[in-house]
């Protein structure tokens, strides 16, 4: 059903990169220059009366083959007009109003004298339906962006949108990198903790081109792999778990929610593997044991973005959490490690061991805190010490200085 499932991923988000397979035209002004840009796609359902007194339906796609004859930008409104095959159009006006634009209407008209398209019609007039879209609040000087199906219904055609990319009033004649995303695009805001005040919307207010809902800290999820059904854990891992992931220009975040979260796995002698599922993403955490000491070695994330594009990271050779083997890394504050160049993962309240539990218990901690702390201690340590030592000698010199000078020799 998602013509761009596939491909989406190779897609950066900039309005200046072209969506495939879209319907994409140029409208120029008086001076030659781009004030319009649209790449978008529509399916069309119309119901008409064919002959016989039978209602028909008609379902087509608007081709890529269009014209803009009757297209036009002003600094206040704009027109795009697209027309297409035998005398059919599809119409959407634009105004501005303060720091944005929106899309006053949509016109389209149909001539149901085409028979290629209205087999067997039983009137040959051209008619037309005028809808109001929902592409409203789009900053200026931004693109607006909906990956997402919108559809239009009216009496009698229905008009679905998708993979739409508009800038109207474009400026100097360049398109803008920046978007304003629809809100059937945005990440849904998981439901919010009681501790965090969710983000207030506010539907009049502009949306920001970057938008970066600030998630609530994510739930602490106690997870174990058992090696069969009635044994005790092998595998221990409590943890809040947030991914931030990064497409092309657009950066988002996701929460695992452990409610709707499965955990299975392996474990092994030299290597253990936790894997955590829910419906918005599945998650693989690979642990190896270099006889001392274990460490997260690979990480492999795969998610379904707010956009629909299946997101898939992976890096093999990290060396994160790591402690003795027989013992746990625990890490409380928040914790952010860079995977890929595409992909962050943050731990909240982290407990691991992915090696030699006992009686289904995390065994002793070391904690990545007082690693951090130690490791600035020693050398801050050792700028006291020094620093002590030169007030010494300073000190021991001008003392001596003093008594020299007062006993008359010269101080050479
Ligand atoms: C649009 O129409 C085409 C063919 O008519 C169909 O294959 C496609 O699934 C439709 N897409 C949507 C989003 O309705
Ligand atoms: C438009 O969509 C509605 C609801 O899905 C449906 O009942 C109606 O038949 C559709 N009309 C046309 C012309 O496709
Ligand atoms: C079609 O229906 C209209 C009223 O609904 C009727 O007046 C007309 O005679 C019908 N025509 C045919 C060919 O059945
Ligand atoms: C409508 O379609 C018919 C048949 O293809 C064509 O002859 C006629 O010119 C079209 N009308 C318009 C306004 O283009
Ligand atoms: C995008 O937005 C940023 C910040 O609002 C701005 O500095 C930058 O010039 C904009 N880029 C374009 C191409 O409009
Ligand atoms: C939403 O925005 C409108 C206009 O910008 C403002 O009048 C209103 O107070 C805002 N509401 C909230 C809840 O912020
Ligand atoms: C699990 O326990 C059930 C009964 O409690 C027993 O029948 C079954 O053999 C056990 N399975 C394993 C793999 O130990
Ligand atoms: C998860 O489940 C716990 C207990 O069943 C419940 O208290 C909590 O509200 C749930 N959290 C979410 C985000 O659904
Ligand atoms: C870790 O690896 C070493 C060497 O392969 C092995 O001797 C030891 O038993 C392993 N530890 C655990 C807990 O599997
Ligand atoms: C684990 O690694 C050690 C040393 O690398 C190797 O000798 C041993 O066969 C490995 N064990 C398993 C079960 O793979
Ligand atoms: C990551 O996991 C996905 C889905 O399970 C899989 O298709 C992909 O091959 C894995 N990538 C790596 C590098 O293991
Ligand atoms: C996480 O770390 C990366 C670099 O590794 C940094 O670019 C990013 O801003 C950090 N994110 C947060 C939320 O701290």
């Amino acid at each position: 059903m998602f013509r761009y499932g596939a491909f989406a991923l190779l897609l950066a988000f900039e309005c200046v990169i072209h969506l495939s397979r879209g319907t994409e035209v140029t409208v120029k002004d008086k001076d030659d220059k781009l004030c319009l840009y649209a790449n978008l796609s529509v399916n069309f359902s119309v119901s008409y009366m064919a002959s016989e007194n039978k209602s028909a339906l008609a379902q087509f796609e608007l081709p890529a083959e269009v014209t803009s004859n009757g297209s036009r930008c002003d600094n206040a409104s704009s027109t795009l007009k697209l027309n297409f095959g035998a005398g059919h159009s599809w119409t959407v006006n634009f105004s501005v109003s303060g720091n944005a634009y929106r899309a006053d209407s949509v016109t389209f008209s149909y001539n149901l004298s085409d028979a290629t398209v209205f087999p067997k019609s039983a009137s040959t007039d051209t008619l037309s339906v005028t809808v109001r879209p929902h592409i409203t609040d789009v900053s200026m000087g931004t693109c607006y962006s909906c990956k997402s199906q919108e559809t239009i219904r009216s009496d009698s055609v229905n008009q679905t949108l998708w993979n739409v990319l508009i800038q109207a009033f474009v400026s100097n004649g360049t398109q803008s990198e920046n978007l304003t995303t629809c809100a059937a695009d945005l990440p849904s805001t998981p439901t919010a903790s009681p501790t965090t005040v969710a983000p207030v919307t506010n539907s009049t207010v502009a949306p920001t081109t970057a938008p970066a809902p600030t998630l609530p800290t994510p739930t602490v999820g106690n997870f174990s792999v058992k090696p069969d059904d009635n044994g005790t854990a092998c595998l221990l891992a409590n943890l809040g778990l947030r991914i931030g992931v990064k497409q092309g220009e657009k950066y988002q975040e996701m929460n695992l929610d452990p409610n709707v979260t499965r955990a299975s796995g392996s474990c092994g002698v030299n290597s253990s593997e936790l894997v955590l599922e829910s419906n918005a993403m599945t998650v693989v955490l690979t642990f190896t044991n270099d006889t001392k000491k274990f460490r997260l070695q690979a990480v492999n994330v795969t998610a379904k973005l707010s956009s629909g594009v299946t997101f898939s990271e992976a890096n093999g050779s990290l060396s994160l959490w790591e402690a003795a083997v027989g013992s746990s890394y625990m890490c409380n504050k928040e914790q952010n490690d860079s995977i890929t160049g595409r992909l962050n993962i943050f731990t909240f309240n982290l407990q691991v061991q992915p090696f030699a539990v006992k009686k289904g218990l995390f065994s002793t901690a070391e904690d990545c805190q007082t690693d951090s702390e130690s490791f600035l201690l020693v050398p801050v340590a050792v700028g006291v010490a020094l620093l002590v030592l030169i007030v010494i000698v300073l000190v021991a010199y001008f003392i001596g200085r003093k008594r020299n000078m007062a006993s008359g020799y010269e101080s050479f």
